[in-house]
This record gives C-alpha cells, structure tokens and sequence, in this order.
C-alpha cells in the first residue's frame, strides 16, 4: 500500500510537469504515447487501491501571462482514451449500462485531429471571442491571433434566415503537412529552429504575442463540438449540428460519418489507422460520439470526460529514446552519411536501433548530440527518422557533434566539394566502398544474385575472395571453400552458384545500374541502353553525344563518360567480359513497340487504378518515355488519381496546378499523350 501510495504521487507530479510542458511551454518532453501510459497506470492503481483516489489533476496547463484569461462558461473537457478494440468494446458495455442498447444506436465517427482545441464564441453571429483549453476551466484569449484565421469565419452565416444569440463552437486549430513542411523550410533558409511536427507549428503560430506572425502561418480549422447555443432551436442530434455548422460557414470535416453500433465504429478506426498518412493533415486517432443528444444527456459526463465519446488513439509512432551515438556509413559511390545509433525503441510495431540522419547539415540543423533524448518517428510509416532532441531533457555539457574528417573505413581524408551538402572519401580501394559496390551489383535492382548480400559480401572480401564486381565470376573457383565458411551449407553455395551464372545473361541498362555509376539511376539506365544497345558501343561514346540523349543531363553524361574513361573501371569490365557476362541488348530504339507519347512527361500515380496495379501503371509511362516520380511538383505533366488517392499529392497538384486525371484521362493520356478532361 505505502508504495502504491507513492507511485501515485510521483505518477500525479510527472503527470502535472508534463501537462504544464505539452500545453503550457508548447515544449513536450515525452510522446503522447508516454504520457498516455502515465495516465493508465495512475488509473489502474487508482482503480486497484480505491482509498488513493484522490481528485485527478486537472489535464492541461494553468493559463500562461501572455494571454489574458478566458474562465470556459462551459468546461472544455477532454476524453477518454481507447487503445485497443477490447477497450471500445468495455466503452460500448459501460454505454448500454448507462443508457440501455445505446451502443447499437448511430454512433458518429470522426478523425481526431492533432493540432489545438480552440473554442469560438459567436454573440449575434458575430466572432467575440477565441480561447485556448488551458486547464479545461480557465483558458487564453487568442481572439486577435484567431481572427487572423481565414478558414474561421468572422461572422456565422444565417441558416434560414436565423442567427442564433449565442453560439460557442469547440473544435481543432491545425496546420496542413503541406504548409508545416513549406514553413519549416523557410525557417531554414533563414536559420531559424525548425519546429518538430505540424501540432507543435500550429500552437506555436498561435500563441504569438503579434497577430501579424499567426496571420502568416497558414492555419485551419475543423469544428466538432457546439458546447453552447441560444435561439436556435430543434438540434436533436450531433450530425444535425455539424450539418448545421457546415452551414452556417464554420468548417467542419468531410469525413464525418454516422454508423450503425460499435463494430462499424471500430472498423473505421482500423481503416483510418492504416489511411492516416494519406491525408495533409496529421489525426493520431479517431473519436466515436454518441449521436442523439438526449440520450448524451442520459449519460452525463465523470469528472473529466463525456461518458458519450471515446477517443480510439491509434499506436504510437512517435517515441522518445537516447541517442547513443552519431556514426558514419560509407556507401558504393564513397558518400560519408551519418547515421543515428539509439537505444532500441518500438515505433509504429518495429524496434528501431539506427536511423539515417542525411548529411552534416541535417545533423547541424537538428543540433543533434550523442547523449541526447530524442523524438524518433516513422516517415511514411517505414522509414525511422530521427525528429529532433528534446532540448529539454539534454544533459548539461553536452558537445556537439563534428563530423569525422577522416574515412571510418580506411582512414583517407574525407572531401566536400564547395557548396555540395554530402561527404565524401574519395579513396577508391577504400574496404567499405567495395563491400558495398560488390553488395550493390548483386542487389535486386541491379544483376540481381541472390544469396550476396551485404554480409557475405564483407565476409568473402575479408577473405581476400572479393576485390571487386568482376571476382564474383571467379567464385565458381572457389566451389570447394565456400561451404567450409560459417553460415554456409552445400545447397545455399549451389544456389549462390547458380544465380552468379543467371546473372550472366542480365539486361544491359541493370548492368549499367550494377556499376555504381555516380548519378546514373534506373531511367538513366535504361536510356543508355536504348541508345547503345552494348556495353562496348556506350564505352566508345563521348561525352557530348551522351548528353544529346533526352534524359541523360551533363551531370549524368560527364559522369558515365569519366567512369568508362578509368582504365580501372575499363579493367574490371574487361574482367566481367571475359568471364561470360553478356548483357542482353535491349530493343533498337528505332523500333519502339509502343508510341512514345510521353517523352520528357512526368507522371505521377496515386492511389488504387482499377485497370493497372501501381507498378504496372508507372512501366507504362516509362515504356511511352515518359517518368513517373513518387511526387508532385511544379514541374509534374500529369497526376493520375484512382481510388483513395493521396492527399498531399492532390494538395500539390492544385498548389502547383497540376491537371489531375481519372482512370479514362490516363489511358487516353497514354495513347495520345494529350492530357483532356481533368476532374
Ligand atoms: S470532441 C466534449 N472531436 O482531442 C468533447 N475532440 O482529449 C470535446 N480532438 O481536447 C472533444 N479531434 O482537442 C473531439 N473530432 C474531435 C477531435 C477532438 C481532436 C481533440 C480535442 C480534445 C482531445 C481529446
């Protein structure tokens, strides 16, 4: 009891500090996801040791003395949390205990917004006041910041010619990933501290002592609460109020639905969950409402929360861990890049240990250091990126980091060409760039050699076996040794064997990748080996016939051309030929077995066609002559949106005024590379 007893004060103190960080200081030191746990834990010792209970602390953050004080007429309370099915499924019971078969009455399900709770308070349809949540009870006046907000109307539109006397509106501040991504950005250019994700830009924008900065930042609004209404009679129901907010010109968000009872509710969390990045602005879960507002009365409200609402919070991928070290990998073409080396942490259902940190600029930016605690998210759900330290928890004393000035592989200075954001090491015979270049050759994209991976690459180049891509036609020699090494067994070395002598007869342009030519890619390849249609007649090339190739810039032809022109790459050639590998020549160029209607086009493919599976979609382009690059830009000829298309590329699309084509405009867009009917 006693140290139950004391875990719960120490769980209420880190709970208030916490509070007080995330919504008081704008400057959270751990994840939502952590403090969540707090919050449960608290709960279910709360729960097992009833006498303990005392009155939870108030969620939120006393009001700071930027802002004066707003008292809520009507508590702006926060929800209770679900984190698994089961829990909505224990929400749903409570419900129909509370209010019998409530669970199975319309539910409405909305996308819980990570950005501010901002409430609005309309007097004669007019905007008199804007207030932050502070505490719950007593908030900010943000009204002056707030009135800078385009998408929040000054005035309430009348619904049949009625304004109500008094209408007070909750609802979410927000900032789109477009617009977060452009603003930081700009902050870069001019050497500002970048903020850490669109939630924190957007609370930041808003708490800003001049209205003139909340009034650049480009803000929006989602309503979803009416907290209080006068003179405006016969609301019944919640999606009857958000129509009539629609209405009366408050934004409210269009992926609102009403469903059928819990099992529906959950499928659209499951839905949402898995869609969440397909969407410009950031939800970190859904929340489930009951419809009908006299039975919400039915069901009052604890403490802190609604009884008739339950947040579902989606799994965390945003987490916090120490950053142990800084180190550098070296890739196939010599390039130094940092790398995180972190505490294993779980993030978004997978332990990551190391992430990519780009380059030194990137690492500057972030002012990362070895010792700090830092943010650590998925990008796109796959990628672990590195987000920033958590200043606030950063040992005193702390160096930064410098980047190594020598090659961690073989000691040999590292180079940066003036102006250039990468690193180099520019030592040919360096160890790490040969594993790497052999590892790369064998790769899938390239020759494609199963079995020579990275690892057996370094093992069999230790081994003195592999000095370069040519010796890998010479492990055939070495039949007899290679199933004596650890890890190998007969059947792996004949299958190694057999896939080396596959790769024999391996098409020109993924040879062509397979040589790690700097600045060559796959389209890049794939042009060279049109023109060519041999290795030998590419290496004859000069540079300036390379560069009248659509497709092929200066920068790729003086590339190639210095390439071929090394005796030592010329050498290694001369090895690879003479061991058997013959490329396959692609077709002549001259006889296109399609039209090439989209040379110098780039295409952009988003979402599900219901005619061609996305790769099949881009090897269309492609094989027309065209490009099909995973983003919009300004320079995009064509997005082709199928269903449940990405959000951000539609929202570039229209920046940029990039015609976006249905699933009839891209096959019409193919067979005649007229670009007609955009939606
Ligand atoms: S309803 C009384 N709906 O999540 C009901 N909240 O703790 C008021 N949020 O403080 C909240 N999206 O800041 C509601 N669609 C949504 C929401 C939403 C985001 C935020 C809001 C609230 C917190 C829940």
């Amino acid at each position: 009891m006693g140290d139950a007893a004391e875990r719960a004060g120490r769980l209420r103190g880190l709970i208030a500090h916490h509070n007080v960080a995330y919504h008081g200081l704008d400057s959270p030191e751990i994840s939502d996801a952590e403090f969540d746990q707090l919050v449960a834990e608290l709960k279910a010792l709360e729960a097992a040791h009833p006498d303990l209970a005392v009155t939870p602390p108030a969620v939120g953050a006393p009001p700071s003395t930027a802002f004066s004080e707003v008292r809520h007429n009507v508590a702006m309370m926060s929800l209770d949390n679900a984190f698994t099915p089961a829990e909505l499924v224990a929400w749903g019971e409570r419900l129909d205990r509370l209010a019998s078969g409530a669970s199975a009455l319309t539910l409405v399900c909305e996308l819980k917004i990570d950005g501010v709770a901002v409430s609005l308070r309309y007097e004669d349809g007019r905007l008199v006041r804007a207030a932050t949540r502070g505490n719950g009870l007593v908030g900010e006046d943000v009204t002056s910041n707030v009135s800078t907000v385009a998408a929040i109307p000054q005035a309430l539109t009348p619904v049949e010619g009625v304004v109500p006397s008094l209408l007070e509106v909750r609802g979410e501040l927000y900032m789109r990933r477009s617009a977060f991504a452009q603003l930081n950005a700009e902050r870069v250019a001019a050497g500002l501290p970048i903020f850490a994700n669109p939630r924190n830009s957007a609370a930041g924008s808003l708490r800003q002592k001049d209205p003139a900065v909340t009034a650049s930042r480009e803000l929006h609004y989602w309503a979803y609460h009416l907290a209080e209404v006068e003179g405006l009679p016969g609301l019944t129901s919640h999606l009857q109020t958000l129509e009539y907010l629609r209405r009366a010109g408050l934004p409210v968000n269009g992926e609102i639905v009403g469903v059928g009872g819990l099992e529906e509710a959950t499928n659209f969390c499951k839905r949402w969950e898995e869609r969440r990045h397909d969407l410009d602005y950031e939800i970190d879960g859904v929340v489930i409402k009951v419809d009908d507002l006299a039975v919400r009365s039915q069901l009052g409200a604890t403490s802190h929360h609604p009884r008739w609402a339950i947040a579902y919070k989606f799994a965390p991928e945003e987490r916090n861990t120490v950053l142990t070290d800084i180190m550098v990998s070296i890739g196939k073409s010599g390039k130094a890049t940092p790398f995180a080396v972190l505490e294993p942490v779980v993030v978004s259902g997978s332990t990551v240990r190391l992430a990519s940190l780009h380059n030194e600029a990137q690492v500057r930016l972030k002012d990362l250091r070895p010792g700090d605690t830092v943010v650590v998210h998925k990008a796109g759900e796959v990628i672990p990126e590195v987000v920033g330290p958590v200043l606030a928890l950063r040992p005193p004393g702390l160096a930064p980091w410098c980047f190594p000035t020598s090659c961690p592989s073989c000691a040999a200075p590292l180079t940066r060409g003036c102006g250039e954001a990468d690193t180099f090491c520019t030592n040919l015979e360096c160890p790490a760039q040969r594993v790497q270049r052999i590892a790369h050759f064998a790769s899938r994209g390239a020759m494609d050699i199963e079995g020579l991976g990275e690892s057996r690459v370094a093992l069999l180049t230790s081994l003195g076996l592999l000095g370069d891509v040519g010796d890998i036609y010479t492990l055939p020699a070495s039949r007899e040794t290679l199933p004596t090494l650890d890890g190998w067994g007969p059947v792996s070395v004949d299958n190694l064997l057999r896939a080396i002598e596959a790769s024999k007869a391996a098409p020109l342009d993924r040879l062509l990748v397979g040589l790690s030519i700097r600045h060559l890619g796959g389209s890049g390849a794939t042009v060279l080996a049109r023109a060519f249609g041999s290795l030998e007649a590419l290496m004859a090339a000069s540079e300036a016939e390379l560069s009248m190739l659509e497709g092929i810039g200066p920068k790729i032809a003086a590339s190639v051309a210095g390439f071929f022109g090394l005796e030592r790459n010329r050498e290694v050639i001369a090895k690879l030929r003479a061991s058997g590998v013959d490329p396959m020549s692609p077709m002549s160029p001259a006889t296109p077995v399609v039209a090439q209607t989209l040379t110098g086009c780039s295409v952009v493919v988003t979402g599900t066609l219901e005619g061609w599976s996305r790769e099949a979609a881009e090897a269309e382009i492609v094989a027309r002559g065209g490009r099909s690059p995973g983003s919009v830009s300004a320079r995009t000829t064509a997005v082709i949106a199928g269903e449940g298309p990405g959000a951000a590329k539609l929202a570039a699309a229209e920046r940029y005024g990039v015609p976006v084509l249905d699933e009839e405009g891209f096959a019409r867009l193919l067979e005649t590379g007229e670009i007609r009917g955009p939606r």
